[in-house]
């Protein structure tokens, strides 16, 4: 419980919000006022006023008996993009999947009003029963908090006129495509494709949803029938490799490439300040066979083990026998460049993967740099003929579509 005094907490209040405006996160004043209203410390009354107001840190308040962090209050300022993406217009009807601490769920009931109506549904009992107190004890008393599995949505309150789903969906469950009203919208993270996964608004159009924009984040995995485990092998002490999906368990070759001796090579293509390149992963996981990402600790990375362009988890690529080849960068000696992108391989055929990495390094550069995908979505069974052209992903419900 804080027992800070009042004035911090809406100092420290006022200025995140502040912050997230001047960072362009934050674009709506609809936006912008429901964030000055609803104050986060209340819903994560354990933790520091400091960690309660950071901008780019969620707070854990559930693990399991592993550590391993079963809920969280999402980062505002992911809290605050995901908003942005779903554009509530007042007297909306929403449906939330994932209520975790209630803070999102407040939000959207002010940025609905009392015209509007917010469901809320959380997997586990001790998180609604949290939710359910942090929103009476904050004047949201009406926002109807659920223990269901999200995956199933909540039929007896559809259709939604928005549909926020704040865990990691691998698919999109047929419920929610039922739920979700004619013109309505679905903003969620999902995992695409190779575990790259974006916060994505899609909007319904005929029978199939298209996206309207995304976003990179991260977040914790749906837990219940939606659940989808990610194959990984350890490479070495603090480095894994992150499969994507469908793969089955690599052989033990693989497991040793890292005992290779590594080969680095330089594509020239340099990433100026402030200037990003989020979508590089998307565009090698849709387009590398083999794709998969390589996870590294720090330990791994200062003694030169594992050298990923993102530690948490950079693009890589196996031939899935021996080999593999991953996404690296080092410091230009340039003004105004802060880093070359460039290829570190190892195994017999690792070379071979860094040329195609490189390959498609140099096609992102030309052709893709700026650029996010769009990504349609489809109910299964479907009409295929027109996705000809498209990068076809698989789910059980869903089939996705990527058009560069
Ligand atoms: C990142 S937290 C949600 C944060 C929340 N929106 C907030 O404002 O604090 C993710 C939540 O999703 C829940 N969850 C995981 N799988 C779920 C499922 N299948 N159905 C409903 N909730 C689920 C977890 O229990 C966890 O509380």
């Amino acid at each position: 419980m804080n027992t800070t005094e009042p004035d911090t907490a809406a100092r420290l209040h006022a200025r995140l919000v502040d912050l997230l405006v001047s960072r362009g996160t934050v674009t709506t004043e609809r936006v912008e006022t429901a964030l000055r209203t609803v104050a986060r410390h209340p819903f994560v009354a354990d933790a520091s006023l400091d960690s309660a107001y950071a901008p780019d840190d969620a707070v854990v308040t559930k693990r399991d008996h592993t550590g391993a962090a079963l809920s969280s209050a999402s980062a505002p300022g992911v809290v605050a993009s995901m908003l942005e993406q779903l554009d509530v217009q007042p007297g909306d009807h929403i449906l939330e999947i994932g209520a975790g601490t209630g803070y999102n769920a407040a939000l959207l009931a002010e940025l609905t009003g009392p015209a509007g109506r917010v469901v809320t549904i959380d997997i586990d009992q001790d998180v609604v029963d949290g939710a359910a107190a942090a929103l009476a004890s904050t004047g949201y008393g009406r926002v109807e908090v659920l223990c269901a599995d999200g995956a199933q949505g909540h039929a007896p309150a559809a259709p939604y006129d928005k549909i926020i789903v704040t865990a990691g969906a691998w698919d999109l469950p047929p419920a929610w495509w039922r739920q979700l009203a004619p013109t309505g919208r679905l903003v969620v993270p999902l995992r695409i494709t190779g575990g790259t996964t974006r916060s994505i608004a899609f909007d319904r159009q005929g029978g199939h949803l298209v996206s309207r924009s995304m976003m990179t984040c991260g977040f914790l995995a749906m837990r219940g029938i939606g659940a989808q485990s990610e194959p990984t092998i350890a490479l070495a002490d603090g480095v894994t490799l992150v499969l994507g999906d469908g793969r089955t368990a690599p052989p033990e070759a693989l497991a040793r490439a890292l005992d290779e001796p590594a080969t680095r090579s330089w594509s020239g293509i340099a990433i100026p300040s402030g200037r990003t390149f989020q979508h590089l992963d998307l565009w090698l996981a849709t387009t590398c066979q083999g794709f998969c990402r390589i996870v590294a600790q720090i330990s791994a990375v200062e003694t030169d083990l594992a050298t990923p362009a993102f530690r948490w988890g950079g693009a890589a690529m196996t031939n899935e026998t021996d080999s593999l080849a991953y996404l690296t960068i080092r410091p230009a000696d340039v003004p105004g460049i802060l880093f070359e992108l460039g290829a570190r391989a190892h195994g017999p055929h690792g070379s071979d993967l860094a040329t195609s990495l490189m390959d498609q390094i140099q096609l992102w550069d030309k052709e893709h740099r700026d650029t996010a995908p769009r990504i349609d979505a489809h109910l299964k069974p479907c009409d295929r003929t027109h996705l000809a052209a498209m990068t076809v992903i698989e789910k059980v419900h869903t089939v996705l579509a990527v058009a560069w």
